[in-house]
């Protein structure tokens, strides 16, 4: 596809609104091409986002909180706000075509069936993928135990299966950087099977060390997980050196996409990953359905994890036959609507341009590592470069709990993560107890980045002594 100077998504451009914006985004997106090719990039060059046409689509962000303060939405990271064309995709699904898809013998199940298998198409298309290589999911972190449940259940399930199959003497390869979902699930695969869990380091600067790569993976590794972006440092490991390494010995490689596929375009097929998840809430999508994308010929020989309904080829009381996937990993009802309202998220996304989605954030963080680091006492916890790095940008300021800056920054109206986003060992490893943590999207601006640093001085202000001395304000008058 072509990308577009284009003010928000659908498939077809905003009428009249095809503008530059205000967003600081300079024409032409501003920003070098990426020389990263970890994710690599099936979009054109990036072009400039119409910010305020792309607000337009978000209700949520016209809401007021605390103290009367506009909302400043700084924690898409944990989820995406969502655009009224995924609000009323799902709503249509459920005023007009509500069925359970792939059960009823009527025009709503048909219909439902319908729309169920399109979203897959789309999905796929998303990520340059066949639909057969789309398993619908709840979540990222349910395809990851996906995954590795079916790792385990291989050791019982015939000679197909025998390639998933782990045991004592094999090894499990992650990263010290991975969020929990794809960490715990392969700690536990490890206890039930007696494999042995081992792991890449990180640098000081929250970078992936992969300098040991040669003896990190090995003929014992059956397979590498390894985030496509870390939620707290924003670094975008090499995921292609990684997969090539871990190919080279016959380990399967799962990438965990749930930062990495709302933020640039990924094609599964230069990824070099076997199986990608992502979550469709943190993409402008709605929650309750994930994605797990896994090559087709490993997805045939891989055993079902949650077996029952839908998900059957014969059931006889001695025993049951499973459908070819897709269908063997999606046993239940689906969750159709919201599979739908991710849809239209990838449709709102891809009309944007996933080039100018990367550029408009790459410029945003830059700007935010600029006026957050630059504050005395503001620590970054993670790279100080935009090179191969998304919009997470996490920070500590000396002398004051995360919490504590969370909630001068709430007083103010401005939304953060604080806590170990879930990463405790990343923290460990990086000798903070805890951080906070701002994430950007489509739909942030360069004033509300600017918003953050004068909450941050703020709060500095507020905890030097003199609590509850200073009032607290918006000073940069960002909406
Ligand atoms: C890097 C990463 N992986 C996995 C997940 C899990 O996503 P979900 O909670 O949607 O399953 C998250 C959520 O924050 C994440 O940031």
């Amino acid at each position: 596809m072509t990308n577009k100077v284009i003010s928000h998504g659908a498939a077809k451009p905003h009428a009249g609104g095809s503008g530059p914006s205000g967003s600081g985004v300079s024409p032409g997106g501003g920003v070098p091409p990426r020389a990263d090719t970890s994710l690599p990039s099936r979009a054109a060059a990036a072009a400039v986002l119409d910010i305020e046409a792309i607000r337009a689509d978000f209700p949520i962000l016209g809401r007021e909180v605390r103290g009367g303060n506009p909302l400043i939405y700084l924690d898409s990271g944990a989820t995406a706000q969502k655009p009224r064309q995924v609000l009323e995709a799902e709503r249509d699904f459920y005023t007009t075509h509500n069925a359970a898809a792939h059960r009823g013998a009527h025009l709503l199940g048909e219909e439902a069936t319908d729309a169920y298998e399109a979203a897959r198409t789309r999905v796929a298309a998303f990520i340059g993928a066949e639909p057969a290589e789309i398993v619908f999911t709840k979540s990222a972190t349910e395809a990851i135990n996906l995954v590795a449940y079916a790792m385990s259940n291989a050791a019982t399930s015939g000679k197909e299966a025998a390639r998933f199959a782990v045991g004592p003497g094999d090894e499990i390869l992650v990263t010290e950087m991975e969020h929990h979902a794809n960490l715990v699930p392969w700690q536990q695969l490890c206890e039930r099977t007696g494999a042995t869990l081992r792991w890449f380091g990180v640098t000081p600067q929250g970078r992936l060390d992969t300098s040991a790569i040669g003896e990190l993976i090995n003929t014992r590794t059956r397979l590498v997980a390894v985030t496509g972006q870390s939620n707290v440092t924003g670094d975008v490991p090499d995921i292609g050196q990684i997969a090539a390494t871990a190919h080279a010995v016959g380990a399967l490689v799962v990438a965990d996409g749930a930062q990495a596929v709302p933020h640039r375009a990924v094609d599964v097929r230069a990824l070099g990953a076997d199986f990608l998840a992502f979550s469709a809430h943190k993409m402008l999508g709605p929650s309750g359905v994930g994605v797990l994308w896994g090559r087709r010929e490993l997805l045939e020989a891989m055993p079902p994890f949650i077996t029952g309904g839908s998900m059957i080829e014969v059931v006889r009381m001695e025993g049951s036959t499973f459908l070819p996937p897709p269908e063997r990993f999606e046993a239940g009802v689906p969750a159709a609507a919201q599979a739908v309202g991710l849809a239209a998220a990838c449709d709102y996304l891809d009309g944007l341009g996933m080039a100018s989605v990367e550029a408009h954030e790459h410029a945003l963080t830059g700007h935010a590592l600029e006026v957050v680091g630059g504050i005395d006492g503001v620590r970054i916890i993670g790279p100080l470069s935009t090179e191969h790095r998304g919009g997470a940008v996490s920070f500590v300021v000396d002398g004051i709990h995360p919490h504590d800056v969370g909630q001068v920054l709430d007083e103010l109206g401005i939304a953060v993560r604080t806590g170990h986003h879930c990463a405790w060992p990343l923290h460990r490893a990086l000798g903070v107890q805890a951080s906070t943590r701002a994430t950007f999207y489509v739909y942030n601006t360069h004033e509300e980045v600017d918003a953050l640093a004068d909450g941050i001085r703020q709060a500095q202000q507020f905890f030097d002594g003199t609590r509850g001395v200073v009032p607290l304000g918006r000073q940069s008058g960002a909406a």
